[in-house]
């Protein structure tokens, strides 16, 4: 029997497909709706692949109100999940506007959806940039956010705050806000993985063309920083335990086990890694050497950020099970594949 009807708000992209995998494994019906502005329709093969089960997905743009009410009027959904926005830091400081709009429309009109419909259970993607350059490390959820470094961070700190505001108001409208830290890797069935339609411009994804010779070579954005070896720290996250944990922030708010209202968790392995050592374990794992060489900062980087996840693992019962030599094996098999 279905645990329930979920409406998967940028279904078709990275860490969404293989959410939609997750909770398809975990007796969830999903129902996906995505533009293809950063995804591919192929990916709904790769989807059936894994799982057997072909979705559906609706070509909605999620910031239009009029579309996005029509999507849930063809649907009663019991939780939806909100990945649909743009995500690529440097791209929001040159165009600040697109990312407003995009992005915090998309959520308004999925939590006008749902509420219409009288439904709960939302889970929204926010990001570990809301921390900006944090005061510690690692970060915990109770740490204060600090001024965005970018625009992009700054939809997510709106987003949040817009769940904050609505839920204060509509208490029976449950949210749970996943703070994520740098999801990478690709599903280890080799499936699926990042296949952005727009030229990849994070870190993994950028290191694994160079070894794949797509690109000429890798910048480091930055080797000055106050860190081990000078280049930017981070926390980086398998992109199927990331998924998982929307499953079970799910049934978290299904089974009626929340005790703030959103409820927020960081998502990250809790370990914190230089640009550099990323490079390393991409090059232990491939037997290859990577070109790469040290440039300027890039614009909205913080310096460092990586997680206390003590809160998902008690609340949400969530323990990563992948580390960066998973990441970057299951990256590199992606990659060779495509
Ligand atoms: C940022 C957000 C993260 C969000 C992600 C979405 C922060 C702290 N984090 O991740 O929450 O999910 O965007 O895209 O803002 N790097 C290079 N060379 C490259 C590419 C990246 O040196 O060619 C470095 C970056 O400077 C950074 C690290 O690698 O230090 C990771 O970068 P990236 O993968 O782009 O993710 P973030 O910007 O950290």
């Amino acid at each position: 029997m279905s645990k329930g009807k979920i409406l998967v708000a940028g279904g078709t992209g990275y860490i969404g497909s293989h959410t939609v995998v997750d909770l398809i494994e975990n007796g969830f019906d999903v129902v996906s709706a995505d533009n293809y502005h950063n995804s591919k329709a192929g990916v709904l093969d790769g989807i059936e692949a894994i799982t057997g089960v072909r979705v559906v997905n609706h070509t909605v743009d999620l910031a239009d109100a009029e579309a996005t009410a029509k999507l849930f009027e063809k649907h009663q959904f019991d939780g939806a999940i909100h990945f649909a926005a743009y995500k690529a830091v440097g791209e929001s400081v040159d165009k600040p506007l697109e990312y407003f709009r995009n992005n915090l429309n998309s959520l308004l009109n999925v939590i006008d959806g749902l509420r219409r419909q009288g439904s709960s259970n939302l889970v929204f993607s926010s990001s570990c940039s809301v921390y900006g350059n944090a005061d510690e490390l690692p970060v915990r959820e109770s740490t204060p956010r600090k001024p965005a470094e970018s625009p992009y961070a700054r939809t997510k700190q709106m987003g949040e705050d817009i769940l904050y505001d609505f839920c204060a108001k509509h208490t029976d409208f449950q949210a749970v806000l996943l703070r994520y830290f740098n999801p990478a890797g690709a599903h280890p069935s080799g499936r699926i993985g990042e296949d952005a339609a727009n030229p990849a411009s994070n870190l993994v994804p950028v290191i694994t063309e160079v070894g794949a010779g797509k690109r000429e070579k890798l910048t480091v954005f930055g080797s000055d920083y106050d860190t081990r070896d000078g280049s930017a720290v981070r926390d980086y996250i398998h992109v199927s335990d990331l998924a998982h944990a929307h499953t079970l922030a799910l049934q978290f708010l299904m089974e009626g086990r929340s005790t703030e209202n959103p409820s927020l968790f960081n998502l990250g392995i809790g370990e914190g890694l230089t640009v550099l050592e990323v490079i390393h374990a991409f090059e232990r794992v491939s037997g290859k050497s990577l070109n790469y060489e040290v440039g300027p900062r890039r614009a909205g980087d913080v310096v460092a950020v990586y997680a206390d996840r003590t809160k998902a693992s008690q609340e949400l019962g969530w323990e990563p099970q992948y580390d960066v030599d998973d990441i970057m094996r299951t990256a590199w098999a992606w990659e060779e594949k495509r």
